[in-house]
């Protein structure tokens, strides 16, 4: 198995006048490529923490992080930012995209910042649009796209620098419940077609189905890993009355589920 993004014991605490807040505690995480890991939990539960520290956006008060066989811990910040740079892509619960700029040309952006040559940034750009079912949208601006094309763009431009590995943070979390699952869907389909290592928070229980695996956060910690190998080596309990009692938590339960068993 490839690890495409590894968490070892990643501790991040906040300091402030009111006292110290433990957004993350001793988590460990391991992602392989083609393998979608959802990372559930209420608000407050430390969800944008762990994904910021994956990332390499935040460093941890304590603990490693490998991307790919690269410790992303142990680099400097400029290091940090190329790593970033080829190896990551993000998808933001905002969409985060440049609203005087097309489709096209905001999926082209992080293209440019990393100097890709204009014929590939072209064909690049085309891919992922047509990826994500936006080769018709191309010219629009964000604000002729609707909430779900938006994400799409979003998505598209996170996989057009062809990372090892997708971090989304709440991608749906402004979609209404149908647009959110087919762009869980969306994301689910190119993790497994394109063999990314993806992490993906969420609170809404009705995505976790497309999931892999699923890591429970509570007060930043894990309370529970459902799915994937990991079953294998018995998950701690999940915490009652989280969640709907007979909702799949994973594409293989789903499937039993649809099964009957
Ligand atoms: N920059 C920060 N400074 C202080 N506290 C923070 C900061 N970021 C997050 N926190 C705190 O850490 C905890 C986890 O936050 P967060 O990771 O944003 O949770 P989630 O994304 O699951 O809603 C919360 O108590 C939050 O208030
Ligand atoms: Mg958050």
């Amino acid at each position: 198995m490839t690890l495409a993004l590894r968490g070892e014991k990643l501790s991040r605490t906040f300091s402030s006048a009111a006292g110290d807040v433990h957004a993350c505690v001793d988590i460990d995480i391991e992602v392989a490529a083609g393998e979608l890991v959802v990372v559930r939990g209420a608000s407050g539960a430390g969800k944008t923490t762990l994904l910021n520290l994956l990332g390499g956006l935040d460093a941890p008060t304590s603990g490693k992080v490998w991307i790919g066989d690269v410790e992303a811990t142990a680099l400097d910040e400029d290091a940090l930012a190329a790593l970033r740079r080829e190896r990551l892509g993000f998808v933001f619960q905002s969409f985060g995209l440049i609203p005087i700029l097309s489709a096209a040309e905001n999926v082209e952006l992080p293209l440019r910042i990393a100097k890709t040559p204009p014929a590939e940034r072209d064909a690049r750009v085309a891919e992922a649009l047509k990826l994500v079912g936006l080769a018709d949208h191309a010219a629009q601006r964000p604000t002729e796209l609707s909430g779900g094309q938006q994400q799409r763009v979003g998505i598209a431009r996170a996989i057009a620098v062809r990372p090892h590995v997708l971090i989304a943070d709440e991608p749906t979390g402004q979609l209404d419940s149908r647009t959110a699952a087919t762009v869980m869907d969306l994301i689910s389909d190119l993790v497994h077609s394109q063999g990314l290592a993806a992490v993906v928070s969420t609170h809404d229980p009705l995505l976790v189905q497309r999931a892999d695996r699923v890591i429970e956060l509570h007060d930043g910690r894990v309370t529970s890993v459902t799915g994937g190998s990991l079953d294998a080596v018995g998950a701690a309990p999940e915490t009652p009355g989280a969640d709907e009692p007979h909702a799949p938590r994973t594409r293989a339960e789903a499937r039993e589920q649809r099964q009957g068993h």
